[in-house]
């Protein structure tokens, strides 16, 4: 291949460098071309911009390929455990048995909040979203926790992920007026989330190895997606020299919208609405084919995938699995499925390629978890946050790396005169 292509404005040629990634990926250099030219190229959306070479995550949109630092996601899912993928992402290799054992020590050791910290939550109201108390409480570590010396960055890191879901677990007894649980220190990461979210002072409670089980493939299936709307976020911010704490917690407030993470929220909402409308489901179809009704099928389509999500199709069997071992019966199941099959084969959906993404199938098994809707979002997060460190730590350790820092075209007024407030 040319190690340059070229492009020609006003007549005048111009080269720009090839870069081609290890899986044969394609990339103009357009770096230059501005200074050169005088022009910038413009992309809404982002959707044909690459913002930064990344060793981190691989995705096949075309082929249905997903894959961390070159592990398949189907082998991890079936096979890892969550703090191995997050040890993964983040370091680049799976870890040995030893730095396994002291990465899950860190996770574990960490999980308490500063007694202090906890004095925040009171100031939340009770019905607040968990997402902004997510997103408040981890800006909140920075104070706790500065970054003062290149030493304290790796040990906020595991601060971060290990403190993430006792956070994510406070805002949950908060919304329910219950007591904090606090982390016990023999369960594994989910255990433990699940133990935070579901004990309560008045009986024992024993972690369903079903439960964590599931939260364990729910968690690695969302590990990481390269340049997504929120790892961007974090990049963005992260690339004017932001601490981790304050790039990811931008990252969480990116991740809520419904377009964005927010869709799983969204899918269950959508199932019930579906089923409180005497499960009218074409109806729903020709909303969200209708160009002048705002409504969307969530759950359905994708920026990157053109074929199909694997961690939709891995989801798909997933759900099954856990309805049956916990021996739940939920209808809205049904009406996904039913969904699903209507959509597939209506030539709006096939033509525009909307397939269900990850977001369709996991609300059930949350549900079934017994995880209220309004903490959807928050569990995305968590399975999140290691692929978001992971390129929080890249960027930082890029001796290119640059503010991120886009052009734009201006379509505003050209120069005009001030006018005084007595004569308009
Ligand atoms: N329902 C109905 N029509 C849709 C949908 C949908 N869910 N998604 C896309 N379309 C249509 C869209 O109207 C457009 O039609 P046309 O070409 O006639 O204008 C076409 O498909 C292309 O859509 P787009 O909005 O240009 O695609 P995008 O790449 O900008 O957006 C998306 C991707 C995921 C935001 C979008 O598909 C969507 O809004 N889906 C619903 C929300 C959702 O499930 N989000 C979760 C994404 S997966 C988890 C994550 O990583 O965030």
């Amino acid at each position: 291949m040319d190690n340059a292509a070229k492009m020609s404005l006003n007549g005048q040629e111009f080269e720009l460098p090839v870069v081609v990634g290890t899986e044969n990926e394609i990339g103009l250099d357009i770096s230059r071309f501005r200074g050169e030219s005088g022009a910038i190229t413009l992309d809404s959306g982002y959707a044909n911009t690459g913002s930064c070479l990344s060793s981190i995550c691989f995705i096949d949109g075309e082929k249905g390929i997903l894959r961390y630092r070159g592990y398949p996601i189907e082998q991890l899912a079936q096979r890892a455990t969550f703090s191995e993928v997050s040890y993964l992402l983040m370091n680049g290799e799976l870890p040995t048995a030893t730095e396994n054992a002291q990465f899950r020590d860190g996770l574990t050791y960490h999980s308490m909040l500063h007694e202090d910290m906890k004095k925040f939550f009171e100031g939340f109201r009770h019905t607040s979203h968990p997402m902004a108390i997510l997103s408040a409480m981890i800006s909140t570590m920075s104070t706790y926790y500065p970054e003062v010396e290149e030493d304290d960055i790796e040990r906020n890191i595991i601060r971060l992920m290990a403190k993430a879901k006792t956070v994510a677990a406070f805002a949950y007894k908060k919304s329910i007026g219950h007591p904090f649980v606090y982390p016990k220190n023999e369960l594994s990461y989910s255990a433990n989330f699940l133990h935070m979210m579901f004990s309560v002072p008045t009986e024992s409670y024993d972690v369903d190895p079903i439960l964590e089980d599931a939260l364990n493939v729910l968690l690695i299936l969302h590990a990481d997606h390269e340049q997504n709307c929120s790892t961007s976020t974090v990049r963005m911010v992260g690339s004017s020299g932001a601490n981790l704490y304050a790039s990811v917690a931008a990252g969480v407030s990116a991740l809520w919208g419904p377009l964005h993470g927010g869709a799983n929220q969204k899918v269950i909402e959508m199932l019930e609405q579906i089923r409180d409308d005497e499960g009218d489901l074409q109806k729903y179809v020709d909303r969200a084919k209708d160009k002048d009704d705002p409504f969307r099928l969530f759950g359905f389509g994708h920026r990157v995938y053109k074929n199909f999500d694997p961690r939709a199709t891995i989801l798909r069997e997933q759900c099954k699995k856990v309805l049956d071992r916990l021996g739940v019966d939920d209808p809205l199941l049904g009406i996904a499925q039913q969904l699903e099959k209507i959509a597939l084969e209506d030539e709006y959906f096939v033509k525009r390629n909307l397939y269900p993404n990850v977001d369709f199938y996991s609300g059930i098994i949350y549900r079934a978890m017994g995880i209220p809707t309004k903490m959807f979002t928050v569990m995305f997060a968590l399975g999140r946050l290691p692929g978001w460190i992971a390129h929080w730590k890249e960027l930082r350790e890029d001796p290119k790396g640059r503010i991120n820092r886009p052009r734009q075209i201006y379509t505003g007024y050209q120069e005009r005169d001030y006018v005084p407030l007595a004569e308009r």
